[in-house]
C-alpha cells in the first residue's frame, strides 16, 4: 500500500490505486484490500463473472459510502444512493425523460449550448491561449443538464450562475478524499458552514422553480423535464386538489433528485469531453479518421454542423467512428464507478472452482476501470487508444468486450443518462474537431497558479500515473489532473 501510494501522484483518483496493487501482488480478478483504519474494508471485482453477481443477478444496495458523499450535495435520501421501493419509483418516474426519443427533441437546445462552447474554443483558438478545459466542458453540461432537468436557461457558459457556482464550489468541497489543492479542508472547521451555505443556494434556488411550476402545472401540457416528471410522479399518487400547496415531503424529496440529477449529469460528462480532445490530440490517425466521418456526414463547412443537427437529430447516428472514440475513451478514463454493500447472506461464487467468498461488512467494489484495462477481457493492447476495437463484430479478435464496458456500470442501477452522455459527446466532437488542433499543455500549468479554478497548478513530485501524465484526480468523480491545461490552434484549411 505505502509503495502504490508513493509511486502514485498527489490527489490522483482513487480507482488507481488498487489496480497498482493488483499488479504489484498479481492478484486474482476479485480480491480483498483490508485498509482499515484508513479505508472500509474491500472487495474487488475486475471482472463480470464477478461484479455481474453483485449487478445484475442480484442488485445489492448501494453502500452507505456513496450516500455519505453525496449527502453534501443531494442532502441524502436520492435516487442514485438509494434503494428499494424508494428508488424504484424515482426510476420509473424519470426513465422517460432519458429515452433516446425525447432526447431528440431536446437537441436544437444542445446544439446552441454546444455552439457556445465551440465559440469559447475559437476565441482561445484565436489568442493562442492557455486555459484548463475543464472549466468550459464543466459549464457546457451543466448548462445542458439544466435545460433537460429544470427546463431552465442557467447560461453559466457566458454569465455567472448563483445555482452552477454553489454546484462548482460543492464539488470541491466533498468529502472525497484527496481533496484537490487543499486536502486540510477535509477537516476544515469552516467545512460544515460552506457546505450548508451551499446546499441552501441550491434550495432556494431549485425549491422556487418547483413552487413555480407546481403553481402553473394546469397551464402547461405533458412535458418530461425531470422537474416535471417528479410533479407527475406526486400529482398521480396524491389526490392534489387545483388549489393546493406543495406538500414539503415531496418537494423536499424532490429537491434531492433534481439536485443529483444536476451533479450526475455534468460531473461525468464534462471530463469525458476533456478526454476525447485529448486522446485524438495523441492519436492523429484517429483524429483525422475522426474529421473525415464528420466531412462525410455534415460536409466541408463545419459553421453548418450545428443547424444541420438541428434539422436531423439522427444524423449523429452516423457517427460511427465518433461513437468509438467516446467509448474508448471512456474504457480508458472511466469518471465514475459502484460501490455496494455486502451482506450475510450473500457469497460471490468463483465461476471455476465454486468457492465461495464471504462479503458481510466488506463494501463490494465493481472497479471499473479494473475491468477496462484488463487484458484476459481485452487483449494486450489494453492501454492502446484504439477506437476500431469498437468497430469490430463481437467476439472476433481485437473487438471491444461489451460485456466488459462497464463505464455506465451494468444492471438495473445503471447510468440513467448514458444516452444523453454519448449524444452529447458525439456533438461536441462534430461541432468542434473540424475546427480545433488540441494541444496539451502540463508542463505550462505554472502559470495558471492562482487562476481562481482551485487547482495546485504543481509540477512537483511524481508526474505520471500508469504512465499517463493525463492522470485522474478524485474531484466528485474522477476528473483531468489539473483541469486539463491547454492551448487550441484553428485547423488550417
Ligand atoms: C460520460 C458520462 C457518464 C458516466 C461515465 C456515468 C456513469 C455512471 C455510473 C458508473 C453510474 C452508476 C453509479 C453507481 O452505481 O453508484 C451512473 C448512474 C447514474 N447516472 Fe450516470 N454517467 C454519465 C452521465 C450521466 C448523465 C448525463 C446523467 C444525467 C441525468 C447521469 C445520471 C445518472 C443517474 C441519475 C444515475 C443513478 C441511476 C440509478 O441508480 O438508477 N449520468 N452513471
Amino acid at each position: 500500500m505505502g509503495e502504490a501510494s508513493s509511486a502514485s501522484p498527489r490527489g490522483c483518483a482513487g480507482q488507481g490505486l488498487p489496480l497498482m496493487i493488483k499488479k504489484q501482488y498479481n492478484l486474482p480478478d476479485l480480491f480483498y484490500l483490508d485498509l482499515w483504519p484508513f479505508s472500509v474494508s474491500l472487495c474487488i471485482a475486475t471482472h463480470p463473472a464477478y461484479s455481474n453477481q453483485f449487478l445484475t443477478e442480484r442488485s445489492m444496495p448501494k453502500h452507505p459510502v456513496l450516500g455519505e458523499a453525496l449527502s453534501t450535495i443531494s442532502g441524502g435520501d436520492d435516487m442514485l444512493s438509494s434503494d428499494g421501493p424508494q428508488w424504484k419509483v424515482w426510476r420509473s418516474a424519470f426513465n422517460p425523460g432519458f429515452s433516446v426519443a425525447h432526447l431528440m427533441t431536446m437537441v436544437p437546445t444542445i446544439v446552441d449550448n454546444v455552439a457556445t462552447f465551440a465559440q469559447i474554443l475559437h476565441n482561445h483558438a484565436v489568442n493562442n491561449e492557455l486555459f484548463r478545459m475543464e472549466h468550459h466542458a464543466t459549464r457546457l453540461t451543466i448548462d445542458i443538464i439544466g435545460k433537460i432537468v429544470l427546463d431552465d436557461d442557467f447560461n453559466s457558459q457566458l454569465v455567472e450562475h448563483p445555482l452552477v457556482t454553489a454546484f462548482e464550489n460543492q464539488v470541491r468541497w466533498m468529502k472525497i478524499l484527496p481533496v484537490i489543492s487543499k486536502p486540510l479542508q477535509v477537516f476544515n472547521v469552516f467545512r460544515p458552514f460552506v457546505q450548508w451555505w451551499n446546499l441552501r443556494q441550491m434550495d432556494t434556488y431549485v425549491g422556487k422553480l418547483l413552487e413555480e411550476r407546481f403553481a402553473t402545472r394546469s397551464s402547461r401540457g405533458k412535458k418530461k423535464h425531470v422537474i416535471d416528471l417528479a410533479l407527475e410522479t406526486y400529482l398521480k399518487e396524491n389526490n392534489v386538489s387545483d388549489t393546493a400547496k406543495l406538500d414539503p415531503k415531496f418537494k423536499d424529496a424532490a429537491l434531492r433528485n433534481i439536485k443529483v440529477f444536476i451533479f450526475a449529469g455534468h460531473d461525468t460528462s464534462s471530463s469525458t469531453i476533456c478526454y476525447c480532445h485529448y486522446q485524438l490530440s495523441q492519436h492523429p490517425a484517429a483524429l483525422t479518421r475522426l474529421r473525415k466521418e464528420c466531412e462525410n456526414i455534415f460536409g466541408k463547412d463545419a459553421s453548418k454542423t450545428g443547424d444541420m443537427i438541428k434539422a436531423d437529430p439522427y444524423l449523429l447516428n452516423k457517427m460511427r467512428y465518433g461513437d468509438a472514440v467516446v467509448r474508448e475513451t471512456l474504457r480508458i478514463f472511466p469518471p465514475g464507478n459502484t460501490v455496494r454493500a455486502g451482506a450475510a447472506d450473500f457469497f460471490i461464487t468463483d465461476p471455476d472452482t465454486g468457492e465461495r467468498y464471504p462479503t458481510d461488512d466488506w463494501l463490494l467494489w465493481s472497479h471499473n476501470l479494473g475491468h477496462m484495462v484488463n487484458p484476459d477481457l481485452w487483449g494486450d493492447d489494453v492501454y492502446s487508444f484504439r477506437p476500431e476495437r469498437w468497430l469490430i463484430e463481437s467476439n472476433s479478435k481485437g473487438a471491444a468486450n461489451r460485456d466488459a464496458f462497464m463505464a455506465f456500470a451494468k444492471g438495473p442501477r445503471n447510468c440513467i443518462g448514458q444516452e444523453l452522455a454519448m449524444l452529447e459527446t458525439k456533438m461536441m466532437l462534430a461541432m468542434t474537431i473540424p475546427q480545433f488542433d488540441f494541444h496539451e499543455a502540463f508542463s505550462e500549468v505554472e502559470k495558471l497558479k492562482d487562476d481562481g479554478s482551485g487547482y495546485p497548478s504543481d509540477l512537483s513530485g511524481v508526474q505520471e500515473q500508469f504512465g499517463e501524465k493525463a492522470y485522474q484526480i478524485q474531484l466528485g468523480t474522477a476528473k483531468p489532473r489539473e483541469g486539463m491545461p491547454c492551448r487550441l490552434s484553428l485547423v488550417s484549411k
